[in-house]
């Protein structure tokens, strides 16, 4: 089978290409990216005034299955994602159970394998049951096919613990993905602390609470010497603590997500549950300083942190409501419409950010399109805007903060190891 994608912008920072290309993908792989090429092709897609790039790779999705799916399934959620141009992303272990086991792992290994639509890789549980007490095998669980841990919407508190997980963690070198909360500091909290918060009565999640967890969580990593990657940064001073470390030379990697630079605190004031989220959304000081992050690469990576909860989860009073908010369909066309739109990015910035940089911190051999490489790409449109509607959405919660916005760059056609999985519809 041989695919001919003519006439694109290819954008492919791996191999510092950004040029009008035709692209040939044979058997799967990428065969070859060339000016011209007239070689014969089963299909051929015209790609003239539309970017063609690495598929994205999503380090940070709930995709809720096993236990939770009435929120998303591994189906659903692949699906969503392949609609969003993600063509791998990392499952989250914060299911019911939680991936805190080998058994628990081989489980979702079989789900995924009956019914992914795009690569799903594993992430486990750094403690049993994500209580922060008793560490998992993680090497059991390395050799049931997770390739990071991490406790995901709750932070290892006790201190001897992480290290001693971290410990682990280096010996398997396996990375770790910490969620940085002090829940001593954060408990009951349910938007950023500040004048919002007071103005609207409901309960401060201060910055201290993420910063300072930041700060002890790199520390001690970098004691065990072992691979720390920070999770949806959301406020300045993370921003700070993570440039100090990584101009000391100290190996820390960090990703935010599309809301954090787009809406602030300023968008809870309607009571909106889907602007409930883990980290809040912060101050505009802090979005400016996430914007500054992206620009100076600080922050490697974006991710969408996709959290789907069911509309009676999502449907009541603010405080009662569940953290969290859907985003593989969003997250590229937020990211076009505010930083490639706003010259905060350029696309090879943008592309670094949404597919290389994340397969290099995951260590997996995507986001490029190197000759031989699987044929992951995809196709957009960049200048079609569109408005995000529930009835769009395909994942199976529609908790997302961008309903009714309008933004840009259409997802054509995503290319799963040089099929077509996803063709727009209505071009
Ligand atoms: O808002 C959030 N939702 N933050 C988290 O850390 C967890 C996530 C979830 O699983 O719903
Ligand atoms: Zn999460």
């Amino acid at each position: 089978m041989k695919l001919l994608i003519k006439s694109g912008r290819v954008i492919d920072p791996a191999n510092n290409i950004d040029s009008v290309l035709d692209v040939l993908i044979e058997n799967g792989k990428v065969a070859c990216l060339q000016k011209e090429i007239t070689s014969k092709a089963d299909k051929i897609i015209d790609a003239s005034a539309k970017i063609v790039i690495p598929g994205i790779v999503d380090m940070h999705v709930h995709l809720r299955e096993p236990g939770r799916e009435d929120k998303e399934t591994v189906a659903s959620g692949t699906q969503a994602a392949l609609k969003g141009g993600v063509t791998s992303l990392l499952a989250m272990p914060n299911t019911c159970p939680a991936i805190d086991s080998s058994e628990n792992a081989e489980l979702l290994k079989g789900i995924i394998k009956k019914s992914a639509q795009c690569n799903v890789l594993i992430s486990a549980a750094i403690t049993k049951s994500r209580l922060g007490k008793e560490i998992t095998d993680i090497a059991g669980l390395k050799k049931s096919g997770a390739i990071a841990i991490t406790d995901d919407g709750a932070s290892v508190d006790d201190e001897k613990i992480f290290l001693k997980a971290l410990q682990k963690a280096a010996k398997e070198k396996i990375l770790v993905i910490a969620h940085c909360e002090d829940k001593a500091l954060s408990k009951n909290g349910v938007v950023n602390l500040g004048f919002i918060s007071t103005k609207l009565g409901l309960r401060g999640i201060s910055r201290e609470s993420e910063y300072l967890r930041v700060e002890r969580d790199i520390g001690l990593a970098q004691k065990a010497k072992a691979a720390i990657h920070i999770a949806h940064v959301s406020c300045k001073e993370s921003v700070e603590i993570i440039a100090k470390a990584k101009k000391k030379g100290i190996t820390v990697t960090c990703e935010t997500a599309p809301h954090y630079f787009t809406l602030s605190e300023e968008d809870v004031v309607g009571y909106d549950t889907n602007m409930k989220i883990n980290p809040p959304l912060r101050a505009k000081e802090d979005l400016a300083a996430i914007r500054e992050g992206l620009r100076s690469g600080i922050i490697d990576a974006i991710a969408s942190d996709h959290a789907p909860h069911t509309e009676n989860e999502k449907d009541i009073e603010f405080d009662r409501a569940e953290f969290g908010k859907i985003g593989l369909e969003s997250g590229l066309a937020v990211c076009v419409q505010e930083l490639i739109g706003k010259q905060i990015l350029d696309w090879p910035e943008l592309v670094r950010k949404i597919s290389l940089n994340p397969a290099k911190i995951l260590g997996v051999d995507k986001g490029q399109l190197s000759v031989g490489q699987d044929a992951d790409i995809i196709i957009i449109d960049p200048a079609r805007e569109f408005i995000l509607t529930k009835e769009t959405i395909v994942s199976k919660s529609k908790n997302s903060p961008f309903l009714g916005r309008k933004v840009k760059g259409v997802v054509e056609y995503t290319i799963l190891s040089g099929k077509i999985v996803y063709e727009e519809v209505c071009k």
